[in-house]
C-alpha cells in the first residue's frame, strides 16, 4: 500500500478529511489523513470521539477498489486486528478485540476504536475510509466519557509511545490485514475469533432490539455468525446485524 500521509494539524475530522479528498479526485489508495486533534472527531453510532490535541492518535486511510470483497464488516474486523497488532508490536500487553471496532485492556477498558465509512460515491465498487483513534498518551478523560465507560491508554497500560511510532507499526500490521481479509478471510475471521476471545462460554447478541444467546459455532463474512442455543438449535445472523456481542 503507498503511504502518502496528509498531515493536517487540528482539523474537523480526518475521515471528513479523507472524503473530502475523494470527493475532489486527489485521493489515492492508502493515502493517511493525520490530525494532532479534532475538532469534530466522530465514533460509531454517531457518537463524538473525544480528541483533543497531546499526542493521541487520529488517522483515517483511504481504502479504493479492486480488491472486490471488501465489506464494511470484514473491513472492520481487518482494522481492528491491524490495530490491536500494531499496539502489540509497540509493547502493549494483553489487549483484546470487541466486537465491532473497539481494543481493550484485561480489564476491558477501552483503548482504540475503529470506523469504516463509505459514502456510496460508486455503489458497485465501494470507496471506504478507514479511521482510527489510539489513546496514546493522554492519562486523563472527560467525565462523561469515563462514566459511558471505562477507557485508557498506552500510557496507562505503561507503554511509551508516540502517535507517529504507533502509526508507523499500525499501517503495516494493516497492510497485512487487508491483504488477509482479500487471500483468506476465512483466517482473518479465525484470528478476531479468537482475539476477540469469541469461543467457549454463553455469547449474547444483541440484533436491533433482539437480543439471542448462545455458544459460537462459527464467524464467516458470508454466512454470519452462528450459535448454538440453549433449545439446540443453530441459529445464523448476519454479521452487518449484529450491533453487540458480550460474553454472560
Ligand atoms: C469508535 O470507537 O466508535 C470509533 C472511533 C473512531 C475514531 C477515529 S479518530 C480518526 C477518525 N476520524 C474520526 O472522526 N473518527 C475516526
Amino acid at each position: 500500500m503507498d503511504r502518502r500521509v496528509i498531515r493536517h494539524g487540528v482539523t474537523d475530522s480526518t475521515s471528513e478529511r479523507a472524503f473530502a479528498a475523494l470527493a475532489e479526485g486527489s485521493a489515492s489508495h492508502g493515502d493517511v489523513h493525520l490530525a494532532s486533534a479534532q475538532t469534530a472527531g466522530r465514533g460509531r453510532l454517531g457518537r463524538e470521539w473525544s480528541s483533543p490535541e497531546g499526542g493521541d492518535l487520529y488517522a483515517s486511510v483511504v481504502l479504493l477498489p479492486p480488491p472486490p470483497g471488501y465489506d464494511p464488516v470484514g473491513l472492520t474486523m481487518a482494522v481492528g486486528l491491524g490495530v490491536l497488532r500494531g499496539l502489540e508490536r509497540l509493547g502493549g500487553a494483553e489487549l483484546a478485540l470487541k466486537w465491532p471496532n473497539d481494543v481493550v485492556d484485561d480489564d476491558g477498558a477501552k483503548l482504540a476504536g475503529v470506523l469504516v465509512e463509505s459514502r456510496g460515491l460508486q455503489p458497485n465498487a465501494p470507496h471506504y475510509v478507514a479511521g482510527f483513534g489510539v489513546n496514546v498518551t493522554r492519562t486523563e478523560f472527560p467525565a462523561e466519557l469515563e462514566r459511558e465507560r471505562p477507557v485508557t491508554s498506552l500510557a496507562l497500560c505503561g507503554v511509551e509511545a508516540d502517535a507517529e511510532r504507533a502509526l508507523t507499526e499500525i499501517l503495516s500490521e494493516l497492510e497485512a490485514s487487508l491483504s488477509q481479509l482479500a487471500d483468506s478471510p476465512h483466517i482473518l475471521c479465525s484470528a478476531f475469533v479468537e482475539r476477540a476471545g469469541l469461543y467457549g462460554g454463553e455469547l449474547e447478541v444483541q440484533r436491533g432490539s433482539e437480543t439471542s444467546r448462545g455458544r459460537l459455532l462459527g464467524l464467516d463474512l458470508d454466512a454470519g455468525l452462528c450459535l448454538a442455543t440453549q433449545a439446540g438449535e443453530e441459529l445464523t445472523i448476519p454479521l452487518e446485524h449484529v450491533s453487540a456481542l458480550r460474553h454472560i
